[in-house]
């Protein structure tokens, strides 16, 4: 079975692209990271990367360019690598058209919350603070395709939801959802390449 190309996409801590090499390395998911880009330079995800032998491009936005300028250029980069998907985990910056519309239904984020809820940042600190409030009685987290600039919104690929208990610390919830995080995403990532795989056969 041909494995395929996947580009991550990080700005930070890098656990989940953590979690997508352990399940390369393991063989359990078919896929080849051919790259790892970053937005910033203190991502510890590039050093994850470099351990694990992945090429890493940091492209941080300039100061003179503006957000389509700056996504034109990131989609040069990442066509490069010719990925089958491009995977976005823990990407912090929100991506324009020139960005999403060079790879049609072929990026895939991240969320820790559940579709349609706490969008953008600090989302689980939200969930955590909704609870307290006794607003919401669950938490979750989804993969989802990127059609279009809509922050943490489009087509659902999958969803789970996370409970909260009452004594839990926001680090508690953290720990709790990262975790199901990394399950979930290399999930997805499998599910969708043996999908795409079947649509091609
Ligand atoms: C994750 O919670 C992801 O859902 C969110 O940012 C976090 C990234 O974590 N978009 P990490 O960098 O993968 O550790």
């Amino acid at each position: 079975m041909k494995k395929a190309s996947l580009v991550v996409m990080i700005s930070g801590n890098g656990s989940n692209l953590q979690a997508i090499i352990d399940a390369i390395q393991a063989e359990s998911l078919p896929a080849e990271i051919k790259a790892v880009i970053s937005n910033t330079r203190e991502a510890y995800g590039v050093e994850r990367a470099k351990r694990a032998g992945i090429p890493t491009f940091i492209k941080v936005k300039r100061k003179d360019q503006d957000r389509e300028q700056y996504d034109a250029e990131l989609a040069e980069i990442v066509k490069m690598y010719r990925p089958d998907f491009v995977i976005l985990a823990g990407w912090m910056r929100i991506l324009s058209m020139e960005f999403i519309g060079a790879f049609p239904n072929r990026i895939i984020n991240l969320h820790p919350a559940l579709p349609g809820t706490f969008p953008g940042v600090n989302a689980i600190e939200r969930a955590w603070q909704a609870f307290q409030n006794k607003e919401i009685s669950h938490t979750g987290i989804m993969v989802h395709l990127v059609p279009d600039e809509g922050v943490d919104l489009g087509p659902v690929l999958t969803q789970k939801i996370i409970e909260i208990k009452p004594q839990d610390t926001l680090e508690d919830l953290e720990k709790r959802v990262h975790q199901c995080e990394h399950e979930l995403l290399v999930e997805t990532i499998h599910k969708t390449i043996l999908q795409s795989e079947e649509s091609h056969a």
